[in-house]
């Protein structure tokens, strides 16, 4: 499959994940305020995906603001103004606003004029997108050493190649195990109330001819309990400095399920969602979505009329209910405090 998203010609060209598993269709956006509807719109979702989506967008406010000739220290305040604009468009996954400020950081620390800082964002965005993937890959390659043989990986939303540049971050390490044992196969959650689950994951992997079952969010702790699953790897959208950790709402019921069964109960994010200026997940804003993701399935009412609603996007899992946090350095393990801080201090 081609990169998820790929800055090209000008413009962020991305698969439209609002349409997924019905079509694979690519969308051009042109504009910063395209890209701020792109991002709340969840055309492009998924915490690492959505930090490229968010270096790009710098760049496109970039591009519009370089035809208004302004001075270079109007242009650079301006631009810094719409970054933090972009960074507002989705609260919860840090990467975001992570990519965000290594775009401003660059721009601060320039010495080019105006065109010269245009072209230094864009070719920055670009090497985001690769560093996202290799990123992947050494996730991959470190939890698929924790994946028995011929294990059942449950899953939860999605944490694929969709969700970032390319490869995946949970479906990274269902990739790489794999590929080294091909009896390894996934249960994928449903997720409601977008079933970024049933859309997304289960078009990725059954793309890449990965068995998977289809399960719906009340399922997985029968499952659990009829020991058909070995293992729980899911992505992460924010993680606390004490490894908290904010993920798809669902997430924390998985994981007090794993741990009533003794299954083992995975993280697997980049560094970049570490969010190591919060002390505790109960920092992390939690993103409220749209009543209707709720009362409304593909376009179709499922509830009466007058029925209360609150959609949180996002729950948080207390760390102490996470087995290893898989990332490009290693898994990390409790005490996250000391563990995140170390693996901080190596890169
Ligand atoms: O609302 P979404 O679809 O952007 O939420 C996505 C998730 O919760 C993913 O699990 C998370 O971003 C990790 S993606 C590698």
């Amino acid at each position: 499959m081609k990169k998820t998203i790929e800055w090209i010609n000008n413009v962020s060209r991305m698969v439209d994940q609002t349409v997924v598993p019905y079509e694979l269709k690519y969308v051009d956006i042109k504009t910063g305020q395209e890209m701020y509807d792109a991002i709340q719109t969840m055309i492009v979702r998924g915490a690492p995906a959505i930090g490229i989506a968010g270096a790009h967008g710098v760049s496109l406010y970039a591009i519009e603001l370089e035809k208004e000739n302004l001075s270079r220290e109007k242009f650079i305040s301006e631009l810094i103004k719409k970054a933090r604009y972009l960074a507002s468009s989705r609260p919860t996954a840090v990467n975001l606003r992570w990519a965000i400020e290594k775009q401003i950081e660059l721009i601060k620390n320039s010495n080019s004029d105006i065109k010269g800082i245009v072209e230094e964002l864009a070719k920055h965005g670009q090497k985001l997108e690769d560093e996202d993937i290799e990123i992947n890959k050494k996730i991959g390659d470190f939890g698929a050493e924790v994946v028995p043989k011929s294990a059942t990986i449950l899953t939860h939303c999605n944490a694929g190649a969709l969700a970032t540049v390319g490869y995946g971050t949970a479906l990274g390490v269902v990739r790489s195990a794999y590929a080294k044992d091909n009896t390894v196969q996934v249960f994928a959650d449903e997720t409601r109330p977008r079933q970024q689950g049933a859309r997304i994951t289960t078009f990725e992997l059954v793309m890449d001819k990965i068995p998977v079952t289809l399960i719906t969010d009340g399922m997985c702790s029968y499952f659990m309990n009829k020991g058909m699953i070995d293992m729980v790897v899911v992505g992460a959208d924010r993680i606390a400095a004490n490894g908290d950790t904010a993920n798809k709402i669902g997430t924390y019921t998985v994981a007090i399920a794993a741990k009533y069964h003794n299954i083992p109960f995975y993280v697997a994010a980049p560094l970049s969602t570490i969010d190591i200026n919060i002390k505790t997940g109960a920092e992390i804003p939690i993103e409220e979505r749209s009543h209707e993701e709720v009362t409304h399935i593909n376009g179709k009412r499922i509830c009466a009329e007058g029925v209360k609603i609150i959609n949180p996007g996002f729950d948080v899992t207390p760390n102490e209910l996470i087995t290893g946090i898989i990332t490009e350095v290693g898994i990390l393990k409790p005490d996250y405090k000391d563990s995140i801080k170390k693996a901080f201090l190596e890169i």
